[in-house]
């Protein structure tokens, strides 16, 4: 049995979402694929660090809403900077609010964590989105990896597809639904509910960013643009560069017209290869409903890639949620332990 110990960044939606995905596939991490997963320590901005090197327990943390519920013997005067130093630890989960302006603090955490030996998982977009490259060199030159699916489209192997699959085939164009929270509003609308119910909605559901503005106004589907664009075609370009428009100015009253000629408003994000470099933006289009985007509805999402020998392949799933960024954690880590 492979043991392998876990620091984790973040005590919110997500990282409960990955303690109960822990507890409900341990039996098939030991039996099917004999590993053993241990969090040994969780620091978190609002309650501090929290630590047990033979692991922490994960049932009374499932249920837990702040570290106050823990046993005090395990809490640690660590800041997280020392908690990624002195934990022991194979691996760091980086779930830290997403800043996609400057990334941190989770680019510091990472970089630490890299610096320090340890493999590198997150579903946080700042990071992977400004600072990939340099990421990639640390974790290269430290003998560890880096995981990142669940920046886009949470669980749903957006990236994983490309990278290990499509790329030989010749990629040249991407585009897709990659936002939960507008695709959830533009539906809800659909159904009759005003854009401020549809909004607080998504955001009581987890789906929204904490500020629910870089959904709405397209920044979120932009640091997935530029992750694409980087991960896939290799052309880094910050996503306050991405041509953005969101949906903060459709109305109902759009949404229903369109509706009457079977169209639906959608939020795409593109980014393709051109004659003059790779081409990105993000903004509301209709689509008539037989096209495959114009269906996702609620948060889901869907990523269709071109490719020169197979043509068009759409991959559709969840976009947003904690089981289902969960999930993305999850398949990093067995990529990365097994
Ligand atoms: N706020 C994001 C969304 C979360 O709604 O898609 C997942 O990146």
């Amino acid at each position: 049995m492979k043991l392998v110990k876990i620091g984790m960044i973040g005590f919110g939606n997500v990282g409960h979402g990955f303690i109960q995905a822990l507890i409900e596939k341990k039996a098939f991490f030991r039996n099917e694929l004999g590993l053993e997963f241990l969090i040994t320590s969780i620091t978190d901005i609002r309650y501090g660090t929290i630590y047990h090197p033979d692991g922490l327990p994960l049932k009374k943390l499932a249920s837990a809403h702040d570290f106050y519920e823990m046993d005090p013997s395990y809490f640690r005067d660590w800041n997280t900077i020392q908690m990624i130093r002195n934990a022991e630890s194979d691996v760091i989960i980086e779930l830290s609010f997403t800043d996609l302006k400057t990334g941190e603090p989770a680019v510091l955490h990472c970089q630490e964590a890299l610096l320090s030996g340890k493999h590198v998982i997150t579903s946080n977009k700042g990071p992977i989105a400004l600072h990939y490259s340099m990421l990639k060199g640390l974790a290269r030159d430290n003998g560890v990896k880096i995981g990142c699916e669940g920046t886009v489209m949470s669980g749903s192997p957006a990236l994983r597809l490309a990278i290990d699959s499509l790329l030989p085939t010749g990629v040249t164009e991407i585009k897709g639904i990659l936002n939960g929270t507008t695709n959830f509003i533009l539906t809800e609308m659909e159904n009759g509910s005003s854009y401020d119910e549809a909004l607080k909605e998504a955001q009581r559901l987890g789906y929204a960013e904490a500020d629910p503005s870089g959904d709405v106004e397209g920044f979120d589907t932009a640091g997935k643009v530029a992750i694409l664009s980087h991960l896939v075609f290799g052309t880094f370009i910050k996503p306050e560069n991405i041509e953005r428009i969101g949906i903060s100015d459709i109305t109902v009253e759009d949404v229903q017209e369109a509706l009457k000629n079977k169209m639906h408003w959608k939020l795409i994000g593109s980014v393709k290869k051109t004659e003059n470099g790779v081409e990105a933006s993000v903004k509301p289009i209709m689509l008539h409903e037989d096209n495959p985007l114009a269906n996702i509805k609620g948060a889901g999402n869907a990523i269709q890639y071109r490719s020169d020998l197979l043509g068009e392949i759409t991959l559709i799933g969840p976009g947003a949620g904690r089981k289902e960024t969960a999930a993305a954690l999850i398949e990093d880590l067995v990529h990365i332990f097994q």
